[in-house]
């Protein structure tokens, strides 16, 4: 029997060519970043046991590895340190040492492949005592004071080279400082891609087993988002958008996809979304459990992300996209 239907959608997807020509969203590596563990020290790559097929690197290690990725086509990185213990301590000074492992790889980077484009992080956790991305005082996460280390943060990145510096604490007035700070020292064309809607979230995990960084006590609820919460989310962006940020995030991704799509349809400056750590090992576990087909369900995740709205997308998974597409 044949229905008398004037409209089938079917006939819009009869073959791989007609499917490839109508698909509404492509994935390009142009627009992932790919997060980036250093470590102190030479000749070092260690691989992280929640972040399967992810390493922590040394700079000359890493400059390596780079220059592999580049070839690949991975154009911008995501760097995050790993501080010594010894070098930790309640107002995370090590963040300010203008001859720290962190400015010293920025500007090693950057020497050695000047048109990758950095972001760079700036928060204390991986620098303080109490693992907390502000200066934490009888257990309570201190705004200004932080405020202002992340001020001076920016210059010492920005000095290195970093092309974005990228506030990652959830401090209030933290653009604007750093706005501020970066513009009076004539770094004018440092830009700031601002964590704005960054949630209080369990995928993190595997992120701070890589850096040693999870909090001492407490959490971090009193500054990262409550998950409950989408209008907050707007509100964070534009006051992030009207002290000088020029890209806005979302993070994590997969879990806030509702988020990202709300805020891309409210702003006019790109949007990122962080496909974080945990959002990343779930899919690398299931697959070795053979739960899944791990790089279908990474293609599958990466392109959900982009549909929603994601201008660009920090991602664990840039390499092996790249080696496939
Ligand atoms: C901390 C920071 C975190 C991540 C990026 N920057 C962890 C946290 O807020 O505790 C997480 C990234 C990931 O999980 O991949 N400033």
């Amino acid at each position: 029997m044949t229905l008398s239907l004037k409209l089938r959608p079917r006939r819009n997807r009869k073959s791989h060519t007609v499917r490839e020509m109508l698909a509404e969203t492509t994935l390009s590596i142009d627009q992932m970043v790919l997060p980036v563990f250093l470590t102190s020290g030479t000749k070092k790559k260690e691989p992280l046991g929640t972040l399967p097929g992810i390493h922590r690197y040394s700079v000359d290690v890493l400059i390596q590895e780079m220059d592999r990725w580049v070839k690949l086509g991975i154009c911008s990185f995501a760097l995050f340190p790993q501080i010594p213990d010894d070098l930790k301590d309640p107002t995370g000074s090590e963040s300010l040492n203008r001859s720290g492992l962190f400015p010293n790889a920025i500007f090693e980077i950057k020497k050695k492949f000047p048109q990758v484009v950095l972001f760079t992080d700036i928060a204390l956790d991986p620098y303080s005592s109490d693992g907390h991305d502000g200066i934490v005082k009888n257990g309570q996460i201190l705004n200004d004071e932080t405020v202002e280390v992340l001020a001076q943060m920016a210059i010492v990145q920005a000095q290195a080279g970093a092309d974005y510096v990228a506030p990652s604490d959830m401090m209030d007035g933290r653009i604007g400082a750093i706005r501020n700070s970066l513009d009076k020292a004539k770094y004018t064309n440092t830009g700031i891609m601002a964590y704005s809607a960054k949630y209080a979230s369990s995928f993190y995990g595997p992120f701070r087993d890589a850096l040693g960084s999870a909090p001492k006590s407490g959490d971090k609820k009193t500054y990262q988002m409550d998950y409950r919460n989408r209008r907050e989310a707007l509100r964070e962006v534009k006051l992030d958008i009207q002290q000088g940020a020029d890209i806005v995030m979302v993070k994590p991704a997969l879990a806030y996809l509702d988020i990202i799509r709300e805020v891309k349809n409210s702003v006019s400056v790109p949007v990122a979304a962080y496909n974080v750590s945990g959002e990343y090992a779930m899919i690398k576990f299931a697959g070795k459990s053979g739960a899944l087909d791990p790089e279908k369900a990474m293609i599958e995740v990466l392109t959900s992300i982009k549909r929603s709205g994601a201008d660009l997308i920090f991602t664990y998974f840039a390499e092996e996209f790249a080696l496939i597409s």
